[in-house]
């Protein structure tokens, strides 16, 4: 079953200077169509600048496109009404690359992890504590972690903290945004496992964005290259080096 469809995407941004009096346009996305099919894990995998966090935003439900539709689990997301728009918000969510400017500085672990379960599950004390304790233990934290600060914390934890706090909801879909590119390598590889674990544990699908091939590689079942604002091709993981196109050779093979 398709879960996330986007239907020719395109995104203009406009830049207004104040020694310009024409305003300068420049288009990040253009034309883009893909689809997260369920419990699976569609790759974009561009390079800097190729408009792969605009359309992170334009798949979250964030930022509008100018042209094009994005339907999760069948609704328009920029059509539906505001009550549906929180509903399908809850099975729909995110992890950005800077884990620390994710959180409040001033919350503890168990205060990030409570957030939405406050704001969409009405748990009695104990059961809240019982969620949050679970949560940690999937991700691969402990109950010692529940009263912590995120300073007190190394960047890998912080992450894990903010993918607890994504699944806390049970949701269908998140959008990983360069999740562990600001990691080092070993603490990375641990938390693509766990991503991966995750996924087949509940089922869960993933949009990953990246830049980086070995990380794409590792969760991907399948992976749609992004250059300059478009989807030059889209691959099944374990085919992607018969890549044809000249952008998509030239960073896949980077890895080689
Ligand atoms: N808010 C914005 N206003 C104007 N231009 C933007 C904005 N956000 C991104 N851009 C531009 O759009 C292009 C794509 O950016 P982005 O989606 O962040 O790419 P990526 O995540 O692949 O690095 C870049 O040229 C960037 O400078
Ligand atoms: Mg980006």
């Amino acid at each position: 079953m398709s879960l996330l469809i986007a239907k020719q995407i395109s995104k203009t941004y406009t830049a207004s200077s104040w020694f310009q009096s024409k305003k300068k346009e420049h288009s990040a996305i253009t034309n883009v169509s893909f689809v997260v099919e369920s419990g699976m894990c569609l790759g974009i995998l561009g390079e800097s600048g190729a408009g792969k966090s605009t359309l992170g935003k334009i798949a979250l439900g964030l930022l509008p496109p100018d042209q094009g539709s994005i339907s999760f689990q069948g609704e328009d997301l920029y059509r539906v009404n505001r009550h549906k728009r929180k509903q399908l918000r809850r099975d729909l969510q995110v992890v950005f690359q800077d884990c620390y400017s994710a959180v409040n500085p001033r919350m503890t672990v168990k205060q990030i992890i409570e957030e939405p379960l406050r704001n969409f599950r009405r748990l009695s004390v104990s059961d809240e504590n019982r969620t949050v304790a679970n949560l940690l233990e999937t991700v691969g934290l402990t109950i010692n972690d529940m009263n912590k600060l995120p300073n007190q914390l190394s960047g890998g934890q912080l992450q894990r903290v903010n993918i607890a706090r994504a699944i806390a909801l049970e949701p269908k879909l998140i959008v990983l945004d360069e999740p562990v590119s600001s990691l080092d390598l070993i603490i990375q590889k641990q938390i693509l496992d766990h991503l991966k674990e995750l996924k087949e544990k509940i089922g869960l699908s993933y949009l990953f964005i990246s830049h980086d091939i070995a990380a794409v590689e590792v969760i991907s079942d399948r992976i749609a290259i992004l250059d300059k604002g478009e989807i030059v091709e889209t691959l099944d993981t374990s085919n992607m080096y018969a890549c044809t196109h000249p952008a998509s050779q030239k960073i896949i093979r980077s890895s080689l």
